[in-house]
């Protein structure tokens, strides 16, 4: 790998530091089928990143180490996916160079958006590109794979069906319908852990997947989506009141639906024009919620194309 080293090097004679963006992102539905003996769910998910991001400078260090520091300070330590995403590529091609990654968190944390998981993709996708790694997108799927359930997905973004316990994925090429042209983002002032969500479940809020071709169809017609679904919803209403007033405090503000992101707690609804959605965004901001103003985002085309 004596090779590899050199060759990073000159890559950083070149450039000392390197920026990438990071996207949130909403999963339009989810389906859980069902609790597979490994312990993970097997799911059927329709994901989309959204133009919410954070932002993560990536520079070359003197020393061996990789330090992860981030304008959240509970996040500037190595469990941070984005550190683990670094020590994994340097751990698979026997890598010794040393880097400081600055995470500038714009993303809520724990929040359903797949921040840390998006995190890591970047910093995947970010090393292979500026030290030019001889890595496949194959293998980086297997390493993103091994991160977490979330992080494949980020790899391509866009749009997505993603199987399995979520990294199997499916790119699609379809677009959102003009009624989901802006997408509004609320936050309850609390966290939900994913696997306590998962844990949370029932035999009743398992679904056969029908949810999620629904939606498939609609897209790949250029219908309206309608009846999106949220296996893990009904129960982080249920086990989160703050999560349920925010959706009666959403409804009642003028939003056409309400839905889970991920395992939440961040709800989400859509819009086609911009003013209604700001009058409802001023209302929640006035009820004292965290609201993002956000809408769809594809892969190298940040332009909304219809
Ligand atoms: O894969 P990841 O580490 O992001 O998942 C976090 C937790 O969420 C897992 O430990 C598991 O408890 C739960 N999970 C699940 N089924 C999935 C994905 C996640 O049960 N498909």
């Amino acid at each position: 790998m004596r090779y590899l080293s050199d060759a990073i090097q000159r890559t950083f004679g070149a450039e000392q530091t390197y920026f990438v963006r990071s996207h949130a992102k909403i999963n339009l539905t989810l389906d859980v089928l069902g609790r597979r003996s490994d312990g993970y769910h097997e799911l059927i998910t329709i994901m989309q990143t959204v133009d919410l991001n954070d932002t993560i400078c990536l520079t070359a260090a003197e020393d061996t180490s990789v330090r992860m520091i981030c304008t959240r300070s509970e996040l500037s330590n190595d469990d941070n996916l984005g550190a683990q995403a670094a020590q994994a590529i340097r751990q698979r091609l026997s890598l010794t160079q040393g880097l400081d990654i600055e995470l500038h968190k714009r993303i809520p944390v724990a929040a359903g958006l797949g921040g840390g998981s998006s995190n890591a993709a970047a910093v995947l996708l970010a090393l292979r590109q500026w030290w030019q790694l001889p890595l496949s997108m194959t293998d980086l799927q297997t390493i993103a794979a091994a991160l977490g359930s979330d992080v494949p997905f980020f790899l391509t973004g866009g749009l997505a069906l993603c199987e399995g316990r979520g990294e199997r994925i499916t790119p699609l090429a379809y677009r959102l319908p003009p009624s989901m042209r802006w997408i509004m983002l609320v936050k309850p002032a609390i966290s939900v852990s994913t696997a306590v969500a998962f844990r949370n479940l029932t035999e009743r809020d398992y679904s056969d997947g029908t949810a999620s071709q629904s939606i498939l169809a609609a897209l790949a017609n250029q219908l309206p989506l309608e009846n999106l679904h949220n296996s893990l919803e009904h129960s982080v209403l249920e086990q989160y009141p703050q999560v349920a007033q925010a959706r009666e405090d959403m409804l009642h503000a003028g939003v056409p639906y309400v839905r889970l992101s991920g395992s939440g707690p961040t709800l989400f609804s859509t819009f086609s024009n911009l003013s209604q959605a700001a009058q409802v965004q001023q209302q929640l901001h006035a009820q004292g919620y965290e609201v993002y103003l956000t809408h769809a985002v594809y892969p190298d085309v940040e332009k909304k194309v219809e």
